[in-house]
């Protein structure tokens, strides 16, 4: 197993954004706190969370150090937590063989990447996590920073628009809805279909990947189909670019749509890609005075050919937002969520809650993650493992995956010595069984040792991505074990053989005990799931 411990106990530091009007800070006081309690010591940049409305006298009171020079902090930080990549100064300040984790984007930093080989560095770029390991989500910084854009992006837009959202009689006359229309329906669209909904607006949505519609309508809105057949989906959750034959057919909708919407927003974008131009200045022309356009992608070119990035200007008396710093623009809310993502990828860096860092290599999230390991280039990382095969035959996959042997996880196939070994084992101490135990007792165990067989087959072949929706489910096998449960410890009135002797009949109440904890556990579960789509 590749490890690498840095040194003993070491130092997280916190620098103050250098980035202009970046409000964001990589981590929070209530999180310096958890920091500790995993052994690091934490030391703060002097008015590093003043953006986010976090002071340095709360960063004291979490047990942080409060240092007033970056310089000094960079010297002093075995570990550096960033939200926007570092500035070449910033990158002379590091520590020689340091640790740094924040925003990177190494295949539009080139040079920064190689600024941070030459200081021996290792680096974790926090968009560079494998977004489709479930066991990952929580790690998820371009999730929560899109969630929160999102939102702000309609707050923008309802800012800018000289009317309500929602629609109203009045004794003055009657208001119609807003109608807002949504480009692209990844993480930054769905929460603005749902801000914008939950204001009143009639909301319409489109997105090249078909998938997403149920989840547009979910939030409320209603998905606006192309008139054209074409799969838009390119892997891991992503776009793709689609054919010019696709593209006609979408700009002829947006153009219908461009004319009857107040406000749009646009959020498509796609990996490695400029952005897609959606919306022309015909259409921007086509729309009514006073009608607002947030275009979120501007910081990669832009989805309207009319967007300023960094600015909001008006254009054929429509006002386009092209703000690149949304997410700082709810600088509390989005600090408090990326030092949250945070502080669980350093509980994966410290699982011995020992204050040190380890980087292992053999961890799928945190092989994603690692661009540089000790001034070495490790980016791009290789493809997942268990990432679904890009040339179909799914049935077939696994049974090919199997026979390469190249796993390493628990799944592995045994070797067929092994195997053999643990047939022999089992043949015998049955034979054991069967040869000295009661006959009665051979028949219940030949059943036990199948329902054994089945449950692990059952269990072990599902996705982990549905182990929280099976724990849910496992009620009903619980509910059959309970039966079985009432059934020994039933009077003799009841029809049975008699009461059972003292062993059994305790036997059967710990059976009941431990599978009244798994029923009402399946329960709450279940409960947690439903609430996570209740308002
Ligand atoms: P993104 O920010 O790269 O793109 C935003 C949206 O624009 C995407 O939905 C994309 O399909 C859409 N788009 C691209 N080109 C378009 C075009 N020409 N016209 C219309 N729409 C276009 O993507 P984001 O939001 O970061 O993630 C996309 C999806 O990935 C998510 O909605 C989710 O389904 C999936 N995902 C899955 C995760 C998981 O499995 N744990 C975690 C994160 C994302």
């Amino acid at each position: 197993m590749q490890t690498s411990p840095i040194s003993p106990v070491q130092r997280i530091g916190v620098p103050r954004e250098t980035f202009p009007g970046e409000k964001r800070v990589a981590t929070v006081p209530d999180v310096v706190e958890k920091l500790i309690k995993l052994g690091f010591a934490v030391a703060v940049e002097s008015g590093a969370g003043d953006g986010a409305d976090f002071s340095d006298d709360s960063y004291r009171a979490a047990g942080a150090e409060v240092v007033s020079d970056a310089a000094a902090l960079w010297a002093m930080s075995d570990i550096v937590l960033k939200v926007r990549p570092p500035s070449s100064d910033e990158v002379a300040l590091m520590r020689e063989g340091g640790m740094l984790i924040g925003f990177i984007w190494p295949a539009q930093n080139p040079e920064l990447m190689q600024q941070l080989t030459a200081k021996n560095a290792t680096v974790l770029a926090i968009d560079c996590l494998p977004r489709t390991l479930s066991r990952a989500q929580k790690m998820d910084a371009l999730t929560s920073t899109a969630g929160v854009s999102g939102y702000r992006a309609v707050i923008e837009a309802a800012n800018a628009f000289g009317r309500y959202f929602s629609g109203q009689i009045t004794a003055a006359g009657k208001v119609p809805p807003a109608k807002v229309f949504i480009a692209g329906a990844g993480v930054a669209g769905l929460a603005a279909i749902g801000t914008a909904a939950n204001l009143g607006a009639i909301v319409r949505a489109n997105d090249t990947r078909a998938e997403v519609a149920d989840q547009v309508k979910s939030l409320g809105g209603e998905f606006v189909k192309v008139d054209y057949e074409e799969e838009g989906s390119g892997g891991g959750g992503y776009a793709k670019v689609m054919s010019e034959g696709f593209q006609a057919a979408q700009r002829k909708m947006y153009a219908e749509q461009a004319k009857e919407a107040d406000i749009i927003i646009t959020t498509a974008l796609i990996p490695g890609k400029p952005a897609p131009k959606l919306i022309t200045a015909e259409m921007v022309q086509s729309m009514k005075p006073g009608s607002v356009i947030v275009d979120m992608a501007a910081e990669q070119g832009g989805n309207c050919e009319l967007t300023v990035p960094g600015a909001a200007v008006v254009r054929h008396g429509v006002t386009i937002i092209g703000y690149t710093d949304l997410p700082s623009r709810l600088a509390r809310q989005s600090s408090t969520l990326y030092a949250t993502n945070l502080l669980h990828l350093v509980e994966e860096l410290c699982k011995a809650k020992d204050g040190v860092a380890v980087v292992n290599m053999e961890d799928d999230a945190i092989r994603g993650l690692t661009v540089i390991k000790d001034g070495a280039i490790t980016w791009p990382a290789p493809p997942l493992k268990q990432a679904p095969a890009p040339a179909p035959k799914p049935a077939v996959a696994p049974m090919e995956s199997k026979k390469g042997g190249h796993g390493h996880g628990s799944s592995a196939p045994l070797p067929a010595k092994t195997l053999a070994i643990i047939f022999a084992v089992a043949a015998l101490a049955f034979w054991f069984i069967g040869a000295y135990a009661p006959a009665a007792f051979l028949g219940h165990f030949t059943v036990f040792v199948l329902a054994c067989f089945i449950g692990y087959m059952v269990v072990w072949n599902v996705t982990p991505a549905l182990h929280t929706p099976l724990m849910s489910v496992t009620n009903a096998i619980s509910s059959i074990i309970a039966i079985g449960a009432l059934v020994q410890i039933m009077p003799p009135e009841a029809g049975m053989n008699g009461r059972p002797d003292g062993l059994i009949l305790w036997l059967a109440f710990a059976a009941l005990v431990l599978t009244a904890i798994n029923m009402f556990g399946g329960f709450a579960v279940t409960r947690r799931m439903l609430a996570m789509f209740r308002k």
